[in-house]
């Protein structure tokens, strides 16, 4: 398939690429075999011409591609809760919202639409590829992945662990350490049988966090992501409270990234989420140890976590994405998730000056190129370049017709344009107040995963 028309990506933390006449052409296996700027088809046939034959995709009207979002950080099962917090905090939160409801999933009559409504609102919001924790129940895990695969949604799937009496209650906790490990192993082995491959779906261990694990489970998950070469997701220093818990329950070691550090849990594939309060020494254990941070701006303001310093750990380089963590957050969007990262960098830039400010390019960078390096995906998803491969939503926006207001425009989600703004002026308007609505088809790996009425081609 050739498609044909504007495309925008991100090319470094702060350079956005607005290509108008572009063309990407996208071979059977959905990898891009060449992008051209500044062409029409003719040009396109004249310069490829064994692809004359090829379909082709062309955009109308105020439309662009954009690479598919990657999600970081979200937990599915959690998806009934979205919007429900109160004035909890993270272990309140917890024991009020979240483990009544993924103890449910011992059912999979429970399980299943809650996944399959979950997976398809994460597509109809462009997010292409995701890091999902599901609950500690191994058939609903399974499931799972399943609905992933089958939809084509890229995704880490993760069985949660949580055996020590401390943070996980006695009607959702892991029986034994060794019935953990089983079922822990039972859904890798499951996972890596569907898809042996991993192009689409692959396991991730999954700690819930340090105050759920015994140090000894801890260690044990350290040693099974080892033996699979897998990756490590888990929570770590989001509230005073929970790391006032984890020195009180592991009192030897110096912090909280100690107690992963000393467990093995900190590796090149390891998803660290939300890391809000960690010290200097914490985050340069992190750096050395190539681990990833999760950023999740929603959930952090919502439970009153606190405002991570983003700046701070970009320039020490460490790598970030973004994850929506549903449903600490309140959004299934990586759209909504750049707005809320943008935001809480301009509330931490009041006292701490301007520079501190994330921009639109740079929350859209952690969206897809950041999200990229944090699943392991840099260089095959997360823009537009010879050998990536196509993992792409078609962005659509609202055209106001000559005489303002006009039948049709609210039709195309919440952004007007109205003729005068650059390609430029677009994209943020698309990011500060587009929605679902705009996003009217993505394709993973070439293959169309969804769309909506406005999508023809
Ligand atoms: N820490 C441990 N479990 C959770 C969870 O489900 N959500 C969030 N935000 N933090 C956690
Ligand atoms: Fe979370």
């Amino acid at each position: 398939t050739v498609y044909l028309g504007t495309f925008v990506h991100c090319v470094s933390l702060s350079d956005l690429e607005i290509s108008e006449k572009g063309a990407i052409g996208v071979d059977e296996n959905g990898v891009i075999q060449f992008v051209e700027k500044n062409v029409d088809l003719a040009q396109v046939h004249e310069k490829h011409s064994d692809w004359k034959e090829a379909k082709v995709t062309e955009l109308k009207g105020n439309s662009f591609f954009f690479p598919g979002f990657i999600d970081t950080h979200t937990h599915a099962p959690q998806h009934p809760n979205t919007g429900l917090f109160g004035k909890t905090t993270l272990l309140s939160w917890l024991e009020t919202y979240t483990f009544p409801t993924e103890s449910s999933f011992s059912s999979l009559e429970k399980a299943s639409p809650i996944y399959t409504n979950f997976v398809s609102r994460t597509l109809s919001h462009g997010t292409t590829t995701c890091a999902y924790y599901a609950t500690i129940h191994v058939p609903a895990t399974n499931l799972l992945a399943d609905i992933c695969l089958s939809r084509g949604q890229r995704a880490l799937v993760g069985r949660v662990c949580m055996n020590s009496h401390s943070m996980s209650p006695d009607y959702y906790r892991d029986a034994t350490l060794e019935s953990a490990l089983a079922d822990s192993k039972a859904s890798i082995d499951y996972i890596h049988s569907i898809d042996p491959q991993g192009d689409i779906v692959r396991p991730i261990v999954t700690p819930r966090f340090a105050p759920s694990c015994t140090a000894e489970c801890l260690s044990a998950l350290g040693d099974l992501a080892k033996s699979h070469d897998a990756f490590i997701q888990t929570h770590i220093s989001e509230n005073l409270g929970e790391i006032e818990l984890v020195k009180e329950l592991f009192p030897k070691s110096e912090s909280y990234t100690a107690v992963y550090d000393e467990t093995n849990l900190l590796t090149e594939k390891t998803i660290l989420a939300h890391a809000i309060h960690l010290d200097q020494k914490e985050r340069e254990t992190i750096k050395a140890r190539g681990a990833k941070i999760s950023h999740c701006p929603a959930s952090n303001t919502a439970l009153t976590s606190g405002c991570a310093p983003i700046r701070e750990y970009l320039d020490m380089g460490l790598t970030i994405g973004l994850g929506t963590d549903v449903s600490g957050g309140f959004s299934p969007s990586i759209l909504e998730e750049c707005r809320q990262a943008i935001w809480t960098s301009r509330f931490r830039a009041m006292g701490n000056g301007d520079d501190v400010k994330l921009s639109t390019q740079e929350a859209l960078y952690l969206a897809t190129r950041g999200g990229a390096k944090v699943v392991g995906l840099e260089g095959k998803v997360g823009g537009f370049e010879v050998g990536m491969e196509w993992d792409a939503q078609m962005i659509c926006l609202g055209e106001v017709a000559e005489g303002g207001e006009k039948e049709g425009v609210f039709e195309s989600g919440p952004v007007d344009v109205w003729g005068w703004e650059s390609m430029e002026d677009r994209v943020n308007k698309w990011v500060y107040s587009g929605d679902d609505r705009n996003c009217v088809a993505v394709w993973v790996r070439g293959r169309l995963v969804h769309k909506t009425a406005k999508f023809q081609g």
